[in-house]
């Protein structure tokens, strides 16, 4: 008997209810600032691992899209997890959605948060004036994480008083799907602070791996000066856009290739990436701007959030 309650219990968490199944963890209240392509990722996985998510972002029209697009992949993980049961299905989706409230407030329930997890726009000036705010407002067991792709996260802190309980917390998109979790240890972050992010990506259910402040982490060090030189490929004129996706698919095994990936990601994402780490090395040629990526971003072509980048999308 009691070894098919452990079973029936095991297979209630592993199919993911928005029961609590957080163990020994002091990360159960958490903000997600940014309820774009990640932050509404994040929010997603955080709810339905059991904790209570409060995102915000600048006005409610944007939080009403980031619902919907939280509502249509939660259907997609529950079809998957309870493909033969429409009620579980429901209360599934329904006890997830429950657990996240919208707020165009940052320190909209401050007082009870144990973790910020911040993932707007890619830009140093505007992270640091959000975290000083927080700062000033959030108690002191707070802990503060961003998301950034490729900023420095001791930067980014250097903005607070405290320093000792901030870290990088870098997620992979489609959030509900890559299970990467990059947990950043800067100098100053305390080994219970990092221990706590780890503990925490961990209840989410994702693989996370620690990583030392350096630009890009692990993973876009790698990713972005490929799918840089995907877009310089097509600038020479090597290889059609298509010729390219296709060959890095059959010939690598890829999932997607570089233009489509870039399209994903959000074209001024990435130029907001290359642009940064231009600054810092101007003399690295992986790092040159390129024409191309500019002038789509120039032109609103930002991938699949606008419609259209290297492809054209539906919205
Ligand atoms: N929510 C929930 N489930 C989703 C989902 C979403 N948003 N998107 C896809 N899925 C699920 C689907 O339901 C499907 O599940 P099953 O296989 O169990 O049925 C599965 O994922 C595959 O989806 P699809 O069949 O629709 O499509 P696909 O096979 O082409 O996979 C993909 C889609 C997972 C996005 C895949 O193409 C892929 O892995 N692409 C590469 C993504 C990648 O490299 N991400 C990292 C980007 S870099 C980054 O994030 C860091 C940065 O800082 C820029
Ligand atoms: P996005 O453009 O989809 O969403 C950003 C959101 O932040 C928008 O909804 C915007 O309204 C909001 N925002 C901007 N300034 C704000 C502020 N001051 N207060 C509250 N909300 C604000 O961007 P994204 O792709 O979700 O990226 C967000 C962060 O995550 C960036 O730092 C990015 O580098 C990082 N990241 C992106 C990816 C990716 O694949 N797109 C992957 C990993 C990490």
């Amino acid at each position: 008997m009691q070894a098919l309650a452990a079973r029936s219990l095991c297979q209630h968490i592993t199919r993911g209810m928005a029961t609590s199944v957080t163990r020994n963890s002091p990360i159960n209240n958490i903000t997600v600032i940014g309820s774009g392509l990640m932050g509404s990722g994040i929010a997603q996985v955080a709810a339905q691992t059991g904790h209570s998510v409060v995102l915000v972002d600048q006005t409610d029209a944007i939080l009403q899209k980031a619902k919907e697009r939280i509502a249509t992949s939660l259907k997609r993980v529950a079809s998957k997890q309870y493909p033969d049961d429409a009620k579980a299905m429901k209360q599934f989706m329904t006890e997830t959605m429950s657990k996240i409230s919208m707020s165009e407030d940052p320190t909209s329930n401050i007082g009870s948060c144990d973790l910020i997890v911040e993932a707007i726009v890619e830009n140093m000036a505007i992270k640091q004036k959000l975290f000083k705010q927080l700062d000033e407002a959030a108690p002191q067991k707070t802990i503060f994480a961003s998301n950034t792709s490729s900023l420095s996260i001791t930067e980014i802190a250097s903005a607070t008083d405290r320093l000792d309980r901030f870290g990088g917390l870098h997620f992979f998109n489609p959030v509900p799907v890559m299970k990467l979790v990059e947990v950043i240890k800067c100098n100053e972050t305390s080994q219970e602070t990092f221990d706590s992010l780890f503990m925490f990506a961990n209840n989410l259910r994702k693989h996370p791996i620690s990583c030392k402040d350096t630009p890009g982490f692990v993973v876009n060090r790698l990713l972005v000066p490929y799918l840089v030189e995907g877009v310089r490929m097509l600038e020479r004129g090597d290889a059609s856009a298509r010729d390219i996706d296709k060959a890095m698919k059959l010939g690598a095994g890829y999932p997607m290739g570089p233009l489509e990936l870039l399209d994903y990601v959000g074209l001024d994402t990435t130029k907001f990436i290359l642009d940064g780490w231009h600054e810092k090395e101007p003399d690295n040629p992986l790092f040159n701007p390129s024409e191309l990526l500019n002038s789509l971003v120039k032109d609103g072509k930002l991938g699949m959030k606008t419609g259209e980048g290297f492809y054209q999308h539906k919205k």
